[in-house]
């Protein structure tokens, strides 16, 4: 394969941000060949932009989605900076429950892990709401958990993981209380996993048919986004929340401070997190 061309990168990164709105430029050059070398050959295509004429086609059954698999970047962990899941423990999931039990669902909770990865943040969020909810198995629990990447979501999905991805942010009390040990991995209970949904979804397309959600987690997702898609999802993840509650977490070094009054900042438990401002319907 010939080495890439200005053309070569204007086209992937055209695709890349097409298909999942990841801002790429020349910079990026050594993750397009690190990431995509493999499709090109594997889809014997001439060069880096005949695959981008490929996808765009749509002719290669599940090509797409490997695309998106292969320029998605998944890194996650359980209880990741931990701060965000010590904030629900504390303070969101007690307030959800206060709000709740004024309304006609006091046993409702909504939870949405909007860039889920591979499964470690919904089912973090499902074992700190088993923590702190002594009956959490009577509950109407949903944690919807969705992402771009269908492996990642399928991976999600299974709930099974190495000793390797448990080694990283897993501790022991929560390993035995809340996995079932096999072969060479660990999978999650089914009382964790019958809380959580998975889907396979584009952040940056309309949220239709979503319910309202009592916490969302976004976290280290919007980073890849240009400014104008960071804004825009932020604005429709605030319509997203059941107001006039509704927590979101950010990933620890992203702040929405420069989203205008949208949004107000807190400090629980030393996290990012965010509460929606209500907008004033304007007149006619
Ligand atoms: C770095 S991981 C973060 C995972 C998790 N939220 C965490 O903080 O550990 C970023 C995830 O965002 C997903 N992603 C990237 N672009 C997306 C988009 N447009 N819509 C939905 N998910 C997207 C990737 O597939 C990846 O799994």
């Amino acid at each position: 394969m010939s080495s890439l061309t200005p053309e070569d990168v204007d086209a992937v990164c055209g695709l890349v941000d097409d298909l999942c709105g990841i801002y790429w430029d020349e910079e990026k050059s050594y993750l397009i060949e690190s990431r995509l070398a493999s499709l090109v050959e594997e889809n014997n295509c001439e060069n880096y932009a005949a695959l981008v004429r490929k996808v765009r086609a749509d002719v290669v059954p599940g090509l797409k989605d490997s695309v998106v698999d292969a320029v998605t970047t998944n890194e996650t962990l359980w209880f990741r900076d931990n701060s965000p899941f010590e904030a629900i423990r504390h303070k969101a999931i007690p307030e959800v429950i206060d709000e709740r039990s004024q309304t006609i669902f006091p046993k409702k909770i909504r939870i949405w892990s909007a860039a889920c990865s591979t499964g470690q943040e919904p089912y973090s969020i499902g074992i700190a709401l088993a923590d702190v909810i002594p009956d959490v198995d009577s509950w109407d629990i949903q944690i919807l958990a969705t992402d771009i990447s269908p492996s990642a979501v399928e991976k999600a999905s299974r709930g099974v993981y190495s000793k390797l991805e448990i080694g990283r942010g897993m501790d022991t009390s929560h390993l035995r209380d809340y996995f079932v040990e096999q072969e060479d991995s660990w999978k999650i209970h089914d009382r964790i996993r019958a809380m959580c949904k998975f889907d396979v979804r584009n952040l940056l397309k309309p949220f239709s048919g979503l319910d309202k959600f009592d916490i969302i987690f976004c976290r280290n997702v919007a980073i890849y986004f240009t400014g104008e898609d960071r804004r825009s999802l932020f604005e429709r993840l605030a319509d997203s929340l059941a107001a006039p509650y509704g927590w979101l977490f950010t990933g620890s070094s992203e702040s929405l401070s420069d989203l205008g009054d949208r949004w107000s900042p807190q400090q629980h438990c030393r996290s990012n997190c965010y509460r929606p401002n209500l907008v004033e319907a304007t007149m006619a």
